[in-house]
């Protein structure tokens, strides 16, 4: 498998519980890297062009606004296979449908505060990580 990185954001509902920490070691014993980090609280603007793939889905004014609620806390995972392992550690999107034991299972209330965002593919990967982080505050580990 490759080695790959892949963007991580745990969501304003998570924050709000106060897991960042459990979240980050879930990630580390699945031999995850954190090689970049930042708390931000996300303007309008910064949200809507995040999720700008899904601007015509009816949840999306929702989703924006629930983004921005609180600070989010964004990071790069580095590991083989990053981008599906991370998708694997999440679970479902729904809660309701996620695996015992994923993040989404153990800390989201629902579709709407679903506790943590992931890419999807490694393309869309290499564009979350630009989105938020220029080369230079990614460190190779
Ligand atoms: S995914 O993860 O892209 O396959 O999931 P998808 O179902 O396409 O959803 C895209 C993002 O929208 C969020 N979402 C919702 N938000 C609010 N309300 C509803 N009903 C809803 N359905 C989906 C979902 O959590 C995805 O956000 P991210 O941040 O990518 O996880």
């Amino acid at each position: 498998m490759a080695l790959e990185r892949t963007l991580s954001i745990i969501k304003p509902d998570a924050v709000a519980k106060n897991v960042i920490g459990e979240i980050y070691t879930r990630f580390e014993k699945a031999g995850l890297k954190v090689v970049a980090a930042k708390m931000k609280h996300l303007s309008k603007q910064e949200a809507e062009g995040f999720y700008a793939v899904h601007r015509e889905r009816p949840f999306f004014n929702a989703l924006v606004e629930f983004m921005i609620s609180g600070p989010v806390m964004i990071q790069v995972l580095e590991g083989e296979g990053a981008v599906l392992k991370n998708r694997e550690l999440m679970g479902a999107t729904n809660p309701k449908d996620a695996a015992p034991g994923t993040i989404r299972a153990d800390f989201a209330d629902s579709i709407d505060a679903n506790a943590v965002h992931g890419s999807d593919s490694l393309e869309n990967a290499a564009i979350e990580v630009a989105y938020f982080f220029p080369a230079t505050d990614v460190f190779a580990r």
